[in-house]
């Protein structure tokens, strides 16, 4: 039997890790939408690949339950890429929390209660974690520790409290770095690692709805304003997520990395400081 990926969010920047990683392993395609999970399933297929869409919903334990049980049918879980996600302009606070934060969060806790011993696996989070000042140590500990079913009623994440969708997003992303490191330790328990990775802005469909969104010119001001002075590409993300996924990261876990072409350097030492 072949080494199972689990693949949630078929967008572009799994799309890009899948074609690094999965050959000779089942790539098991799961998103809220069935369409786009189909559509990567065939690109794949035709490249060679052996993968199965299937519909799954990162908002939904169950979903997330029954995403494994296919992924097991097929063989062991080895691997984990979590692509998916939705942005600030994309859906309203309670949506973004309950998908990019507590899904995320039920996401990890499942896998890491299957996956193969020497498993590995990545989920994406954002360099907008990475703009907020610090929450200090009780709320990080209240990110990465509380129960899945609870989390949404922290009292950081009521109402009051979230200023927008961009802050419900953010605090998602930085829950999604806390929660790694407290699930590093317990996939460690099964010789498994888990990491993030923060990207900057990357151009696939969800950054082209944050140019058209009502934040356009600030995204775009923002890669103009950057070192690098450009988007990133999903190909230079699997650069990194190719690492860490590989033997040639057996060190590294528990760990976020920041890949975002100087963005967030620049936003607080240069010229996008606000
Ligand atoms: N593109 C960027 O600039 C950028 C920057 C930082 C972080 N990210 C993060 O990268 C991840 C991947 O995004 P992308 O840029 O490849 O976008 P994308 O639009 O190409 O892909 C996102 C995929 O996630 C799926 N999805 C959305 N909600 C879902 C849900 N509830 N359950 C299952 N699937 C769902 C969508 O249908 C889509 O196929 C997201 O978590 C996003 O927040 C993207």
């Amino acid at each position: 039997m072949k080494d199972v990926i689990v693949w949630i969010g078929a967008g572009q920047i799994g799309m890009a890790i899948a074609r690094r990683v999965g050959y000779g392993k089942k790539i098991v395609i799961g998103d809220r939408s069935l369409a786009n999970a189909e559509r990567a399933a065939t690109t794949l297929r035709e490249a060679g690949f052996d993968c199965t869409a299937t519909e799954a919903d990162l908002s939904s334990r169950e979903s997330i339950l029954s995403l494994i049980a296919t992924a097991q049918s097929f063989g062991e879980i080895a691997m984990l890429i979590n692509s998916a996600g939705v942005s600030p302009s994309q859906a309203p606070i309670a949506t973004i929390l309950k998908v990019d934060l507590y899904g995320t969060a039920v996401l990890l806790e499942e896998v890491g209660k299957v996956i193969k011993r020497g498993g590995v696996g990545v989920t994406i989070s954002s360099q907008s974690g990475h703009r907020m000042p610090a929450l200090g140590a009780e709320a990080d500990e209240l990110l990465a520790t509380t129960p899945c079913e609870e989390l949404l009623s922290l009292e950081m994440l009521q109402e009051g409290n979230i200023r927008d969708t961009l802050h419900a997003y953010q605090m998602a992303k930085r829950c999604n770095v806390k929660r790694v490191m407290a699930e590093a330790v317990k996939w460690g328990e099964r010789g498994a690692r888990i990491n993030s990775i923060s990207p900057g802005i990357i151009v696939t469909p969800l950054a082209l709805d944050e140019f058209n969104g009502p934040r356009g010119d600030f995204y775009k001001n923002m890669f103009a304003k950057c070192p690098a002075g450009r988007p990133g590409t999903a190909d230079e993300v699997a650069n990194l997520a190719e690492i860490l996924l590989s033997e040639r990261g057996a060190f590294i876990t528990g760990s976020d990395f920041l890949i975002d072409g100087g963005a967030t350097a620049s936003f607080f030492y240069g010229p996008l400081k606000p």
